[in-house]
């Protein structure tokens, strides 16, 4: 099984730190996007089909210390390939728009800042092969985000326990990577009201929507 190439659908990503309003600004999406007759599947990593839901488990609970970091790489990559050929190639071979709260850009930041990226990229080329249409950076103060993320309080911590310097590195490295992905990176201020990102999201989705037809 492989991914459709070209597709007829629309393969848009969320990405940025923890807290930056990545799960709500996927969800209003969606909404804008079905109001407007579109067919969305809204998904997740890691996690999006039921195997993927129990590496997630595996991934973000526990201990920080629970795998190293090698091991990590392949249980993310493992569950990205059942999320693909389970859920996100059959929709977009079918023409449906699927927003995915975070992909393998994320892999690129978090399992690849340990000296990792090229065996992150290596793995990916193997393995995925594929990148999204459009991706969406929700650019955040980490202090601030930080504080949303941990005020949510779940179990899966294994990554915010990592803490404010984690944070600062990473939103440092999403800007980076969305300079060497320009092509298809669209930085969203994220500290601004949930609707204001929103409607910021919606015309960046629009103006790519519009020049892909053309
Ligand atoms: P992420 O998916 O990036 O971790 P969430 O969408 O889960 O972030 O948001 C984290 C928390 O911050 C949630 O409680 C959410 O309601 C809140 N939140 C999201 N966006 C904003 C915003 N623009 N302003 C204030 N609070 C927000
Ligand atoms: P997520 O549930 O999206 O966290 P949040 O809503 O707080 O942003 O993702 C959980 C954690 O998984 C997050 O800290 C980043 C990490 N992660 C990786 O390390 N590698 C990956 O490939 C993905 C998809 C996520």
């Amino acid at each position: 099984m492989s991914a459709p190439r070209p597709h007829p659908g629309l393969f848009i990503t969320f990405e940025g730190i923890d807290g930056s309003g990545k799960s709500t600004q996927a969800r209003l999406l969606a909404d804008t996007l079905r109001a407007q007759g579109h067919t969305v599947i809204l998904t997740r990593e890691p996690g999006g089909s039921p195997g993927a839901e129990e590496i997630r488990t595996l991934v973000l609970q526990g201990d920080p210390d629970r795998w190293s970091a090698e091991t990590e790489l392949l249980l993310f990559t493992a569950a990205r390939r059942d999320h693909l050929e389970r859920v996100i190639w059959p929709a977009l071979a079918a023409g449906q728009i699927v927003i995915c709260d975070r992909f393998a850009d994320s892999t690129r930041m978090y399992q690849g800042r340990t000296g990792l990226r090229s065996r992150v990229d290596a793995l990916h080329d193997l393995m995925i092969g594929m990148e999204p249409d459009l991706t969406l950076l929700v650019d955040m103060d980490p202090e601030a985000s930080l504080s949303r993320a941990k005020a949510r309080a779940t179990e899966e911590e294994r990554f915010e326990d990592f803490g404010l310097p984690l944070q600062c590195q990473m939103r440092e490295d999403f800007l980076a990577l969305s300079r060497e992905f320009s092509a298809r990176f669209s930085v969203i201020q994220g500290n601004q009201s949930i609707e204001k990102v929103a409607l910021d999201i919606s015309q960046t989705v629009l103006e790519h929507l519009e020049a892909s037809a053309s």
